[in-house]
Parts: structure tokens; sequence; C-alpha cells
């Protein structure tokens, strides 16, 4: 899958953008607030409607504007396909070749993306939400059915907490909607749970060669999934309702579960340098893109968001070595010098400045 050619109007800083994409590598180059993160954000959120940055998508909205609109013009293999995203302050709109898909469950998968930015440190130094939410939009990309479930369980979820706050005020006790609520709550809980530790377990079968491969360092690596309840669901959720009770929610669940990393057996944020936890990071983000590819039989569209200015020259080179040469990549930077250029061989310069492409160079080594 390519993405030939995107348009947006009135997302952030763009009024209005027609930017025709390289098929391998495309470097957006400008000085900081310029929309260069803007436009890997309306790549990822045309693939998966949904921002790397903000959980609040009226936020791409430019100011004083009513919608903001990504279109994308892509081929896949020869077939050209065209997908749209409408973001409104009513909430979101996705077409495929112009047909709206009124499930965004179904929408997500079209055009697959990984995103690598400086906020997937987070990933690691974050509280376990910031996990979560990875295992959630991750696991959503290769599984439909996962964004289903995982809409159904926050739903039920809300339901039973209104329920339990009920009860906890003593404005009433009706103990069959809880007992409904709860066993659908462990319906849903449970699929969720199972299709995450069969995705952090995936993720720990590649992780530790993309580790290898990323710093050159055979650390043992080690994730696992950290479920807040240990036992079966039914047992526990009634051994624990009185305190949900109590509290007035739901204390445990999938929503409060977490995965652990860990180096020679210790946890990473104990153990790791900050350059071994940036390269655990890449690591883990190439190791997504193979699960996309064995799974999709498709490279991912890659986004790398101020990578490599994080980076010494052997991790730069190791990453563009340790993607699929097939794969179409969209770089950012402030500064040219900081991108391996002599690795390269066919790409596009696209210089940015206020929401505005300054200019494009095609293929020609550019003057550092
Ligand atoms: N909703 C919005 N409406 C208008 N401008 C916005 C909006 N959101 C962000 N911006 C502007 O976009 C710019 C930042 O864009 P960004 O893509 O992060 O830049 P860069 O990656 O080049 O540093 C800033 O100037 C910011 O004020
Ligand atoms: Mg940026």
């Amino acid at each position: 899958m390519k993405l030939k050619a995107l348009e947006l109007k009135n997302f952030r800083v763009y009024k209005h953008l027609e930017y025709s994409c390289h098929p391998r590598l495309n470097i957006i180059l400008g000085d900081n607030a310029q929309g260069k993160t803007s436009i890997l954000e309306s790549i990822h959120m045309l693939g998966i409607t949904k921002s790397h940055k903000t959980l609040r998508d009226v936020e791409v909205i430019q100011s004083e504007c009513e919608h903001a609109k990504i279109r994308g013009s892509l081929l896949l293999e020869d077939t050209p396909l065209e997908l749209d995203v409408v973001i409104s302050k009513n909430g979101k709109k996705a077409k495929y070749n112009r047909i709206e898909i009124k499930k965004l469950s179904e929408y997500v998968g079209y055009l697959n993306v990984v995103m690598f930015a400086p906020e997937d440190l987070d990933l690691i130094k974050g509280s376990p939400s910031e996990r979560r939410r990875f295992m959630d939009l991750e696991i959503g990309k290769l599984k439909k059915s996962y964004i289903t479930y995982l809409i159904q369980y926050r739903r039920i979820l809300k339901e039973r907490n209104e329920v339990l706050k009920g009860i906890q005020q003593k404005k009433k006790y009706n103990h069959t909607i809880l007992e409904i609520l709860t066993e659908q709550l462990i319906h849903y809980g449970e699929k969720i749970i199972q299709a995450r530790i069969e995705f952090i377990e995936m993720l720990n079968d590649i992780v530790q060669e993309k580790y290898l491969n990323i710093s050159g360092e055979s650390i043992t690596v080690n994730l696992t999934y950290t479920p807040s309840i240990k036992d079966n669901l039914k047992e526990a959720y009634a051994k624990r309702q009185r305190q949900d009770i109590l509290f007035g929610n739901t204390q445990n669940g999938p929503h409060r579960d977490d995965f652990e990393i860990t180096f020679e057996g210790i946890p990473i944020k104990t153990y790791a340098s900050q350059g071994q936890i940036r390269s655990m990071v890449l690591a883990i983000k190439l190791a997504i893109v193979e699960m996309i590819y064995k799974e999709k039989a498709q490279y991912p569209i890659v986004l790398l968001d101020d990578v490599f200015s994080e980076l010494d020259s052997s991790r730069q080179i190791n990453l563009l070595d340790h993607l699929n040469p097939e794969t179409q990549l969209f770089i950012t930077t402030t500064d040219l010098n900081s991108i391996p250029m002599d690795k390269l061989s066919s790409y596009q310069i696209t210089t940015i400045s206020q929401g505005q492409i300054k200019g494009v160079i095609h293929d020609a080594k550019p003057k550092l």
C-alpha cells in the first residue's frame, strides 16, 4: 500500500494542503512549529481515524472551522483507492472510495500505518494507561473484532459504574442489573485479556531480535502481560463486589491491566539507560511493523517523527536497514544533517513553512 497524494483541509495549521508523495521515501523538512508533525498525524488519522497525539479528535480542526478533512489517494498493488476521514465537532466520518463506512471499526485496516514519535518513550516511562492505549491501538490494527470488544467493554463498564455508584449512594439497589452487567463485562473482558496476552506473546517472540538489530546489544528482553485480576474473572468480581460498591466503581479488570518489560530479568525502568530505552521503543515499533506485515501481507506505511535527531549514527543506520525497502517512509526533521542521507538513494524532500509547501526536491542529493 502506497500513499500517492494527501490532501488536507482545515487540518491543524493547514488551510489547504496538496502533497504528492514519493513511493519510497518522503522527507518533510522545516523549522519547529511549521506543520511537519501534523502531516504525519493526518496520515495516521487517515489509517486509524485517531491521532497519535491526542484523544480529543476535535483538536485537529483548525481554529474557527467546522471540520477538518483528510483525503488520501492510494495504490494497493496497482489498484487506485481513495480514503477520506472528516472530523467535525459532532464526530467522525470515514469513506472508502467515496462511500461512507458507518462503522469505524470496519474502516480501520484499509490503510496500515505505524508511527515512531518522541511521545513513544511514554510507552516505557509513562503510566499503565499509556501501555493500554498502545496495546489497544496496535491490536485494533491487527484484529478488527478487538475494536468492537473494546467499544462494548467500555460501554458496559460505564453502565456498571453508574449502577455501583447508585448502590453506594443508597439511591437504589438493583442486584439483577448489576449481575447482568457483571456477566457482560466478564464476557468482553475475557476476550480483551486473551487478545492482549496473545499480542504481548507475539511481540515478545520478535522484539528480542529487533532490539539486537537496532542496538547491537544482546540483552535478554522480556515482555509479560500483567493483569490486575490474576484468577478467574467471575470469582474475582464476586469476591470484589462489596469493595466495588464501596468505591462506586469497578476497581479491577482489563481497564487497569498493564504489561511489563524486563532487561536481564530486571524491570526496564530500573535497569536501562536512556539510550537503551530509546532502542527498546524502536525495537517494539519494528516488531509491530513485522506483525502487521505477517497478518496483512502488506508493509504498513512508516511515519518517523523527528526520530533521527535523538539517535547516534549507528542506530540511525540500523533503523533504516531494518525497514524493508518496500516500505513507504515519511520522515520529519528540522535538519537534514541528522539523517544519514548518504544511505538513501531515491527520495523527495518537501520543505514546509507556516503550513505551506515551500519547495520540493526529487532524488537529487541536497547540499548540506
Ligand atoms: N487546531 C489548530 N488550528 C490551527 N493551528 C494549529 C492547530 N493545532 C496546532 N496548530 C499549529 O500547528 C503548528 C504546529 O504544527 P506541528 O505539525 O506540530 O509542527 P512541527 O512538527 O513542524 O513542529 C503550531 O504552529 C500550532 O500553533
Ligand atoms: Mg513536530
